[in-house]
């Protein structure tokens, strides 16, 4: 492929630069791609309604073309012309939740393109909570399609450092804004039925949409002893978030995790193996000659889903052969960290 001079350009979030954001604007709206950050991780943007555009964003990430793309907006009347009808449930689901990590599925108009929605008659909308991200998309005045930056597989970004690691040299610009908050991507939610769909869990939990329906379910391929099911979120069915090494979960009550996770260990360190632990931070002391990673704290999993991604990155710098991370408890998002962790070591969910 040919290489790309990047340009890497530092914004304050909280003191934005709104040149700099103009630049990016116009390489957006030349048909250009951006890396910019996001409340949950950093995305790679292209104009929606540019094929070409598009085009550059899957051969940049080497990712499957039937994997659709999630189109950003900045404003909710930006997303009108984009579907077929907005339904009441869209319009509760946009007053509480946008912006923020949630992508509703519309059934889309005639001016998204295919590529973009991998055939789907349907298109993922969302408006991310975060400053550049909007104003990016006001200035550019496009709707923005933005997978996560990151080499197809690999685990998301959720630093501009990460982005570089995979992109530098591929695409026009990386717009480096710090590190994410969320750390896990947008919940993926489909509404076209009765009982609203969980397709892929993420930064807005399950018990935060029963805020708003009574009723809300995961689509049934996510959950574990569903193998033969397939998921309806096209990602969902690949091998993702992968670091270069093996990676196990161990799940349970958190004595019987510990006790487990000491006898793999053993095991793998007899055969010369370089062990990684991925342990919360309650569990600190309690393993030894492992290379050990604090991800968080298992009493307070939004520090798990912060540190999650990067953390699976840093085992791969340290070249550990195997990584063996401790399960958490599914609720809220532990069900999305669970998911990422999962997929992780290579289940297809
Ligand atoms: O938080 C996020 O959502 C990040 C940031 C950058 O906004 N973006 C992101 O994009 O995670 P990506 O491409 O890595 O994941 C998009 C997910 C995939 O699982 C894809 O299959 C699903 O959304 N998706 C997109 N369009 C869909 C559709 N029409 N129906 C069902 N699933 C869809
Ligand atoms: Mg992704």
């Amino acid at each position: 492929m040919e290489r790309k001079n990047t340009e890497i350009v530092k914004i304050n979030n909280d003191n934005l630069d709104i040149d700099k954001i103009k630049t990016a604007a116009g390489i957006l709206k030349k048909g250009g791609v951006v890396a910019f950050p996001t409340e949950t991780v950093y995305g790679l943007g292209a104009n929606a309604l540019d094929e070409k555009a598009i085009e550059k964003i899957f051969i940049a990430k080497g990712r499957p073309q039937d994997n659709p793309l999630i189109v950003h907006v900045s404003d909710k009347k930006q997303i009108e012309p984009l579907v077929e009808d907005i339904s009441k449930e869209a319009l509760d689901l946009i007053d509480k939740f946008w912006p923020g990590p949630l992508t509703i599925i519309f059934r889309k108009s005639s001016i998204i393109p295919n590529s973009i929605t991998g055939g789907l008659s349907t298109v993922a909308i969302r408006m991310p909570d975060h400053n550049v991200a909007l104003e990016l998309i006001k200035e550019a005045n496009l709707p923005i399609a933005a997978p996560s930056a990151n080499i197809s597989g690999r685990p998301s970004p959720t630093d501009s450092i990460h982005v570089m690691e995979d992109l530098n040299g591929k695409i026009d610009m990386i717009i480096d804004g710090g590190p994410t908050g969320i750390g896990v991507e947008s919940t993926v939610l489909d509404i076209s039925g009765d009982v609203p769909i969980i397709l892929r869990p993420g930064g807005v939990t399950k018990e935060d949409l029963q805020r708003v329906f009574p009723r809300v379910d995961y689509d049934p391929a996510l959950e574990d002893g569903n193998s033969s099911l397939v998921p309806k979120s096209p990602g969902q069915k690949y091998r993702h978030y992968s670091p270069k090494a093996e990676m196990v979960v161990v799940c349970g009550e958190i004595n019987d995790i510990v006790q487990k996770i000491k006898e793999l260990s053993k095991k793998h360190i007899k055969e010369q193996k370089k062990v990684g632990i991925m342990a919360t931070v309650q569990n600190r002391n309690k393993y030894d000659k492992e290379t050990i990673i604090i991800v968080g704290d298992r009493d307070r999993p939004e520090t798990i889903a912060t540190n999650l991604f990067k953390t699976l990155r840093e085992f791969d710098k340290l070249g550990v052969d195997i990584i063996i991370a401790e399960g958490i408890n599914e609720k809220g998002i532990g069900k999305a960290i669970m998911n990422r962790l999962r997929k992780a070591a290579g289940k297809r969910r």
